[in-house]
């Protein structure tokens, strides 16, 4: 199967884009059935506000961060989105058979155009077609990706379904991977799924020491309603932090004995019983200890930014030639070859 996926580089990785998404890379990576395209979506981030000086350390400290985590240069393509220009060209075509209104339909559109409304640009409203062809021009069977994604995938698998229709078939029509976790919530709205957004204390990154996970975490909200730390009334009580937090543990352990104390918590959980002084510190360091690995090579990463580089140049050779093809593929169907 070919799977590919991509990331934005803005901002650090949090436990979200980990759980819902960069587990499941590595996961998929490691079975050599697969083959494997991972890629920075560099152009997509750029559809946000951000500052051109501090791009390219986003694009290499995402690209380490991917490294660190467990993606391997020798079992997939690991490549920089900008560095082939096929994406873009496939997006063009793509723009020519999607309408408008599927595209006024997508709500990570409507969300971000309203949280950024002096920004509204083109590009934003495009990205999900510019999705479609980082996908399909890889000819990719399945995408593992976090929930808020799926709506994309739903419009891929349409333009490659019209573009098949109308030229003849190039395309498969490919499936969203999902992990058992695919959507975490923010630590103080835990109504809202956890981002960079929603403010440092919102979210755990993956590089946040020890101390700095026990602390968010302690604050955290938990069964209490807001987060303002005043009781709320009895019918606003809300029991969606302390899942979201029993949803992290459980997905954090692993081994026999974090199985068990996952299942006593959930019971101590469920019928009222449960000790968040005793639960939060435990949660803290079931997280911290998992990316105690991760901290290490990625300290001795970020003495080596040439061969980050490298990565990336060596991803994008292999990704053009397939790219390239692709391409050459469609200009034919769609009439474009002299
Ligand atoms: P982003 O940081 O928005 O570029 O997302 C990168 C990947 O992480 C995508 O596959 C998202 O679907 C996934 N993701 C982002 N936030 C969450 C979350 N709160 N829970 C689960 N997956 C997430
Ligand atoms: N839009 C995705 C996100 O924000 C990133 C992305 C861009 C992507 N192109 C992709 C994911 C292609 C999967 C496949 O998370």
């Amino acid at each position: 199967m070919r799977i590919l996926s991509g990331i934005q580089p803005s901002g650090e990785l949090h436990i979200g884009n980990y759980l819902g998404a960069l587990k499941n890379w590595v996961k998929l990576q490691n079975d050599s059935k697969n083959e494997c395209w991972f890629f920075v979506a560099d152009y997509h981030s750029i559809t946000e506000n951000y500052d051109p000086k501090e791009k390219p350390k986003e694009i290499l400290n995402l690209t380490a961060d991917l490294l660190s985590l467990g993606l391997n240069p020798e079992k997939s393509v690991i490549f920089q989105q900008s560095q082939i220009p096929g994406h873009a060209d496939l997006t063009w075509i793509f723009n020519t058979i999607t309408p408008l209104g599927e595209l006024e339909r997508m709500t990570q559109y409507k969300d971000k155009a309203a949280s950024q409304k002096q920004n509204i640009n083109v590009g934003l409203f495009d990205y999900p077609v510019l999705m479609a062809a980082d996908i399909l021009i890889y000819k990719s069977d399945a995408v593992p990706v976090g929930e808020d994604q799926v709506q994309h995938l739903e419009l891929t698998r349409e333009i490659a379904r019209r573009f098949n229709d109308k030229f003849g078939k190039v395309f498969p029509e490919p499936k969203p991977l999902l992990t058992e976790t695919p959507r975490i919530m923010s630590l103080t709205a835990p109504d809202k799924k956890m981002s960079k957004s929603g403010g440092e204390k919102s979210y755990i990154a993956i590089s946040d020491s020890p101390e700095v996970i026990k602390e968010k975490i302690k604050t955290a909200v938990s069964d209490a309603g807001g987060d303002n730390g005043k009781s709320p009334s009895p019918r606003l009580r809300t029991t969606k932090g302390g899942d979201n937090l029993l949803v992290i543990f459980n997905a954090f352990a692993e081994t026999k004995e974090e199985k068990s104390d996952y299942s006593n918590y959930k019971r101590y959980h469920e019928d009222g019983t449960l000790k968040y002084a005793e639960f939060k510190p435990a949660l803290a360091e079931l997280i911290a200890n998992h990316f105690a690995d991760y901290r290490k090579k990625r300290a001795e990463l970020s003495e080596n930014p040439d061969y980050v580089k490298q990565v990336l140049a060596d991803g994008a050779a292999k990704a053009s030639a397939i790219a390239s093809k692709t391409l050459l593929e469609v200009r034919t169907k769609i009439g474009l070859i002299i």
